[in-house]
C-alpha cells in the first residue's frame, strides 16, 4: 500500500491522503454502497447506479500519471480503513494537457472543505504529469460544487442540460481565493512528500 501523507488545508483539520491502489478494490465497492442516493445521483447523474465489475475495474486501475486517484482518510483511522473521499482524474486521449475530474465526498463529511483536499492532491499529481486543466460536468442544482468552481475561476458552460466546468489543474495558476489557497496548501504538502518519496526510492536504487 502506498505511503499516506498527512495534510491540513486550513490549519484546523488534519487528513491523511494516499493514492488508490489495486488492493482497495473491495473497499471501494463497499464504500460506494454506503453513499446516499442523492450523492450517487450527483456524482453519476443517474438514479439507481449499480457499478458493474468492469466499471469497478476501470475505477480502481490507476497508473499514477494518466489515471490518478487519491483517497482522503480520517487521520484517527488506519490508512487501509474506509476513505471519507475519493477524487480522480483521467487524462483526455485527444488533448493530453486536459483531464476529466470526478470528486466524491461521503455524505457525513460533505460541507467541511474536503473537496479542497482532493483537488490539492490531484493538482500536485497533475503538475507532475503535465496536465494543465481539469474539466468535469455537474448538475445545475449542485450548489456546493458550483460555488467551488466559481471561486476557482472555472469557465462554466451549459451542454445537454448539465454544466461543464473547466479550470486550471495547476493550483498555482488558480485565482487568489480562499478555496485556491487551501488547495495550494495541500498541493504543496503532497508535492513535497511525493518528491521526498521519489528521492528516497532513487537513493535506495543507487545503493543496491
Ligand atoms: C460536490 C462535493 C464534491 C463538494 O465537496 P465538499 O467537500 O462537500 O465541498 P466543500 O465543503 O469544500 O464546499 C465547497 C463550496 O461549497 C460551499 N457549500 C457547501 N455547502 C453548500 C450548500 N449547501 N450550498 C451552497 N454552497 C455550499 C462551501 O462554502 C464551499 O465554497 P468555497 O470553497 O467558496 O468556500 C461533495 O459535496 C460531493 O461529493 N457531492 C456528491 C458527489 C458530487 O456531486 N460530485 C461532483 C460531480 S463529479
Amino acid at each position: 500500500m502506498p505511503n499516506s501523507i498527512a495534510v491540513t488545508a486550513d490549519n484546523r483539520t488534519d487528513y491523511l491522503v494516499r493514492p488508490l491502489c489495486p488492493e482497495d478494490r473491495e473497499m471501494i465497492e463497499q464504500a460506494l454502497k454506503l453513499l446516499s442516493p442523492r450523492t450517487l445521483y450527483s456524482r453519476f447523474h443517474s438514479h439507481g447506479v449499480k457499478l458493474s465489475k468492469k466499471d469497478l475495474d476501470y475505477l480502481t486501475t490507476t497508473d499514477g500519471r494518466d489515471h490518478v486517484s487519491w483517497l482522503v482518510i480520517d487521520p484517527s483511522k488506519r490508512p487501509e480503513d474506509f476513505p471519507i473521499a475519493l477524487g480522480r482524474y483521467v487524462r483526455d486521449k485527444t488533448q493530453p494537457s486536459r483531464a476529466e475530474v470526478a470528486l466524491t465526498v461521503c455524505d457525513r463529511h460533505q460541507g467541511q472543505g474536503v473537496s479542497k483536499v482532493l483537488l490539492g492532491a490531484l493538482g500536485a499529481s497533475a503538475v507532475a504529469a503535465g496536465v494543465e486543466s481539469f474539466h468535469g460536468s455537474l448538475l445545475t442544482e449542485n450548489r456546493s460544487l458550483r460555488r467551488l468552481m466559481q471561486s476557482l475561476g472555472a469557465e462554466l458552460t451549459m451542454r445537454d442540460g448539465t454544466l461543464q466546468a473547466e479550470a486550471s489543474a495547476d493550483p498555482w495558476q488558480l485565482p487568489d481565493s480562499a478555496a485556491a489557497r487551501k488547495i495550494r496548501r495541500v498541493a504543496t504538502q503532497v508535492g513535497t512528500a511525493l518528491n521526498g518519496q521519489r528521492d528516497s526510492a532513487s537513493s535506495v536504487r543507487m545503493r543496491s
